[in-house]
């Protein structure tokens, strides 16, 4: 029996989902366990360390319940990116909540940053916007409740609970706003403007080869070696195989991101590493499958069914700008404000779920439009298992949108990566349909503007 299988955990902002996969790319067994998130205050957004350890083991316990042992020979780890992880070094126990991606309670460090003159000098270091999105701010939050836990994000948590290694991969180091984009190294300055003490961070590790054995006391897991580390978004556009030719790849989540390998071309989107010493560009949106949960709430309907609400009506003039948190890339703007325009007594619950689904594709074609020459749109995660959304993309975007007929390209990147074999992703195509994209497109712009403008914060 040969050892050839690779075990792909994907811990993501929602559940933690393994693959087994071979090498020619076939998944033989799988396995999923949620992890609970809470909002404690407006703004808030917080996991429990444990919480999301427990997920993984038992994701991976479920994956390998009927694998004998000894076939499978790498873990590959993809995972959430951002979110801000405390623990007590001594007893390896977590110190805080984990704050997650979308937590927003660090905008008054950053907004302290800001009237400081530091905005430029940290985009310029990092690579990203001053944002409270990206961990360091958040890592000043946590330390001063707890001065003197280890910092880290999910990925260095998991590393450090696995292997008993403080380490953090370098493309989701990138995404802490702490790293020296080009160096791949902490920055002292970035350090030194958040307040992290650099012995409590991890040592930045690549994203493949030898990143430590996981320990014995971890069940199925024992003894097995991690050989990849990936950012969950990375790992997709890994997947995809657009390592080298400039494909972008869209993957639709809680919120949406938009990738292509090189360096940005606009201040709209951000520089990452994508893996090891590889560059990307970003565009980060903070809202699309959460603005489909937020309306299904406010409906009292099943998330699912908003995308059928959406098929076969048009918005009719209804534009929704879901800058819940502000608006993200390519705006960076937190003064944003959610916004509902167009609307008439005649507006019904159709028109609105249509609106929803429209906002996800004006935002990423936001994104498009400063990323630079793009032929096609790789799309992935999902809501891009929604026929009407990936239409509407093709139309507003006027490129085709190739989806991907897998839901798990974050887990097969990670799988690619640590078994060192590569498979063709197979594709549903969605052409672009004349219509009247550029109406929309300005009716969207128009309504952006107005969830820009000052006074609609008070
Ligand atoms: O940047 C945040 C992203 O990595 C979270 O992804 O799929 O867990 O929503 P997801």
């Amino acid at each position: 029996m040969s050892d050839d299988l690779v075990l792909a955990i994907d811990q993501g902002t929602s559940s933690t989902k393994c693959l087994l996969v071979d090498p020619s790319g076939t998944v033989v067994a799988t396995g999923s366990a949620p992890v609970p998130i809470r909002y404690p205050r407006p703004g808030w957004v917080e996991q429990n360390a444990d919480e999301i350890l427990t997920s993984v083991l038992t994701a991976a316990g479920q994956c390998l319940a009927e694998i004998p042992r000894g076939r499978v020979c790498a873990v590959g780890l993809s995972t959430q990116r951002e979110s801000a992880v405390v623990w007590d070094r001594r007893t390896g126990e977590p110190a805080g909540p984990v704050l997650g991606w979308q937590d927003q309670r660090a905008l008054p460090i950053c907004d302290a940053l800001r009237k400081k003159g530091q905005a430029a000098r940290v985009r310029e270091i990092s690579g990203l916007p001053l944002d409270p999105m990206f961990s360091a701010a958040k890592l000043r939050w946590l330390l001063d409740e707890t001065p003197h836990a280890a910092v880290g994000t999910i990925d260095s948590w998991l590393l450090y609970a696995l292997t008993g290694s403080h380490q953090v991969e370098s493309g989701n180091a990138s995404r802490t706003q702490l790293l020296d984009v080009r160096a791949g190294t902490w920055s002292p300055e970035l350090l030194d403007l958040f307040g992290i003490p650099s012995t409590a961070v991890p040592v930045v590790t690549a994203s493949s080869g030898n990143l430590g054995h996981i320990g014995a006391h971890r069940g199925v897991l024992a003894g097995l070696p991690i050989t990849a580390v990936l950012g969950d978004s990375h790992a997709a556009l890994y997947a995809h195989g657009a390592r080298t030719d400039g494909g972008v790849k869209v993957t639709y989540g809680t919120g949406s991101s938009v990738m292509r390998l090189g360096e940005p071309l606009s201040e709209g989107v951000c520089s990452t590493i994508a893996w090891n010493d590889a560059l990307a560009a970003e565009g980060n949106i903070r809202s699309s499958g959460a603005t489909v949960a937020w309306l299904a709430s406010l409906l009292g309907v099943d998330p699912d069914l908003i995308g059928h609400m959406a098929a076969g009506t048009a918005s009719d003039g209804v534009v929704l700008v879901p800058g819940f948190g502000g608006l993200a890339a390519p705006w960076w703007d937190d003064t944003a404000v959610g916004l509902i325009s167009g609307l008439t007594l005649g507006t019904r619950p159709e028109q609105l779920a249509r609106a929803t689904i429209e906002s996800i594709a004006h935002q990423v074609a936001d994104v498009v439009d400063v990323m630079g020459p793009v032929d096609a749109l790789l799309a992935d995660g999902g809501a891009s298992g929604n026929d009407v959304l990936m239409q509407i993309q093709a139309d507003l975007t006027g490129v085709p949108v190739l989806r991907a007929r897998s839901t798990n390209l974050s887990a097969l990147g990670a799988a690619f990566l640590a078994g060192g074999f590569t498979t063709p992703i197979s594709y549903d195509e969605f052409r672009p349909q004349p219509g009247d994209a550029a109406a929309q497109r300005s009716a969207w712009r128009a309504a952006v503007a107005r969830a820009r403008t000052p006074h609609h914060r008070s």
